[in-house]
């Protein structure tokens, strides 16, 4: 009797109460209302502090977690190897869930923005899934696989509450001694704009499910050896040291195409052109990007890319904010660049108008991303992260991004009950120097640093043939293997894997593109004990192999692969073929670097080793 009475007066209460509570929803808070609507009412509300801590972003490491509530900071990365301790997925999604809380406890409860690099999948997190780097991806053609690539990435990112990619990196790297050349699809423009285009659609998808940042606005691709002023480097953030024409024939068309494709970040690049940072150039981010090509998104720094522009901090900042930067990836000192802010506004250097601008651009897109409806980690996409189905599509774009060199005496397929096969070099066996760069760590590592297939653990599980005989020696040395005469043993074929040591931005800056000495005695140690040698090469260029290729039977170019290694087996024992073509010029000696791409012979001593757009079949 009494629970009935009770019921009914709480319904009582539910009803009277029900049209208010609708009515208190807020016209920012209403899902129905358009993102522009929404991001105008929201900044109607906000003070100038708010304003402020939405252009902040900052390192995970640096962040004092109540400071984000306190200082209403707009967004946190991580940056290379900025994982939790343990570095698992469902860790990561408790670290930033933690962080997003902070955020939602506001006055005004504007989620954060959680960026990272997952430029060849979610590559900071253990047990991800690696795929190939964008040079591989450059020569696999395949605008759909890229799609789908970029789409198995934005799911593995979401499943930790990262919604914002810093990728695709949209460089047209025209000097392959830059340590960046491999995050780029090709030396060709157009080559750039239909696969960037394609992973901007596969991470975005339908309804903007992770935030695509093309990346570095723009020739970052473009810089001249040696104009570097950033630490040791020698070409990573230098100077664009061309006209505006070659900018904006060679440079600038995949920033448009991505616009087209829906961008809606775009990070600055560290280099210069015209004499300037390009953190400061006003013509080319307001006038160029969001005038003439009509950005309607956000702009972001690089890392700590505004600190560059002049030892004046207080300068640096009013001069990038008032060229069009919107967010400053700070990453560290968020207190100085608040006080900063704080400072120009109240001096009139920085505009309330340029600062609502800023504001606008990043509220709308945390409107249309949908992160005030859906704030947190994705936890139901956990079980995909480093899932089979990943792998298997990471394996085809493997195969699909080897680039066949020669292939002569019919060294390659190899037949999968060959007697003996002998594996030589370090390379064979090493997770690390497969990912390259940008994996777990910054820099990545040689080793083991995550889950995934050796080329010789593929090569073994692919020789399954118990009469078949797979040994693998790191130096190449096979001279105690006998025959059952006990003479010394020549294997059927032989093959050397050489790397890269892995390396990110300018501490890849070099050169000397060539194979090392002890990878050549090596090379020299397996052609000598071998009926026929295969050479594959890990790397995220071009290397200077002419002499190689003469001692090889077959030459893959494997780039930086990733995980997934049975993707070189699958192609090297003829389940698939071999169709990859070269997305950059491989040189014949490091005299013809760089390439004066208008004027290259097509044959001849001066021509380059193989042209952009070659590779065998098979
Ligand atoms: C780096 C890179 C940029 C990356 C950012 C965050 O310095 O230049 O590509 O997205 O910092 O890690």
């Amino acid at each position: 009797m009494y629970k009935r009475i009770g019921f009914v007066w709480f319904l009582l209460i539910v009803l009277l109460t029900a049209p208010a509570a609708a009515q208190d929803i807020l016209p920012y808070q209403n899902p129905d209302l358009s993102p522009d609507e929404r991001a105008a009412d929201l900044l109607s509300r906000m003070s100038i502090d708010e304003k402020i801590g939405q252009m902040t972003l900052v390192e995970k490491n640096s962040i004092r977690p109540n400071d984000i509530t306190e200082m209403y900071i707009g967004g946190l990365l991580s940056g290379g190897g900025g994982y939790p301790r343990p570095n698992t997925a469902e860790a990561w999604a408790d670290m930033v869930d933690g962080f997003q809380q902070k955020a939602l406890e506001t006055p005004l409860g504007i989620p954060l923005i959680y960026g990272a690099d997952g430029v060849h999948g979610h590559s900071n997190v253990e047990g991800a899934v690696i795929f190939p780097h964008n040079i591989g991806l450059g020569a696999t053609r395949n605008p759909e696989l890229v799609q789908q690539v970029c789409a198995a990435t934005a799911s593995e990112m979401m499943a930790t509450g990262v919604y914002w990619n810093y990728a695709p990196v949209l460089a047209v790297p025209q000097d392959i001694r830059w340590g960046r050349t491999y995050e780029g699809y090709a030396e060709n423009t157009n080559l750039v704009s239909e696969l960037a285009t394609a992973c901007i659609r596969g991470l975005q998808g339908e309804s903007l499910d992770v935030l695509a940042t093309p990346k570095h606005f723009v020739g970052d691709g473009g810089t001249a050896w040696g104009s570097s002023t950033t630490n040791d480097y020698m070409i990573d953030q230098g100077v664009t040291d061309v006209d505006e024409a070659i900018l904006r024939t060679v440079h600038l068309p995949p920033y448009q195409a991505a616009i087209d494709s829906g961008a809606l970040s775009i990070m600055i690049s560290f280099s210069s052109w015209g004499g300037m940072k390009m953190h400061a150039q006003e013509y080319l981010i307001t006038d160029v990007l969001k005038g003439e090509l009509g950005f309607n998104g956000f702009i972001v720094s690089d890392w700590g890319g505004i600190d560059q522009i002049t030892p004046d901090y207080y300068q640096a900042v009013v001069a990038s904010i008032n060229a069009g930067v919107d967010m400053n990836m700070v990453p560290y000192q968020y207190t100085v660049f608040i006080g900063t802010m704080k400072s120009a506004i109240s001096a009139g250097d920085i505009s309330m108008e340029r600062i609502d601008d800023a504001v606008l651009r990043i509220l709308r897109v945390k409107f249309v991303m949908g992160l005030f409806e859906q704030p947190l980690a994705e936890r139901s996409l956990l079980e995909g992260v480093g899932s089979d189905t990943h792998r298997e599509l990471a394996r085809q774009a493997v195969t699909e991004s080897l680039v066949l060199l020669k292939n002569d005496n019919e060294a390659l397929p190899i037949a999968k009950d060959t007697p003996h096969i002998f594996v030589g070099g370090a390379a064979a066996d090493d997770i690390g120097v497969q990912s390259g760069g940008w994996t777990i760590e910054w820099q990545g590592g040689s080793g083991s640093i995550t889950e995934g297939t050796t080329i010789l653990e593929a090569i073994k599980a692919t020789v399954a043939d118990p009469d078949a005989q797979v040994k693998f020696d790191r130096f190449g040395r096979f001279e105690d293997e006998t025959d059952e005469s006990g003479n010394p043993l020549i294997a059927d074929i032989g093959i050397v894997v050489i790397g890269e040591e892995p390396y990110a931005e300018g501490p890849g800056d070099s050169n000397e593109l060539v194979v090392t000495e002890a990878q050549q005695s090596l090379i020299d140690r397996v052609r000598a004990s071998s009926e026929k040698l295969v050479i594959i090469l890990l790397s995220g260029r071009p290397l200077v192999i002419t002499e190689d290729l003469e001692l090889a039977d077959a030459f893959v170019a494997a780039w930086l692969p990733g995980t997934e290694g049975l993707g070189v087996t699958d192609a090297l024992f003829g389940d698939k073929p071999f169709t990859g073509k070269l997305s950059f010029t491989w040189p014949r000696s490091m005299d013809q670097i760089p390439f004066d791409f208008a004027n290259l012979p097509s044959e001849g001593e001066d021509a380059p080793l193989f042209p952009f757009g070659y590779g065998l079949g098979s």
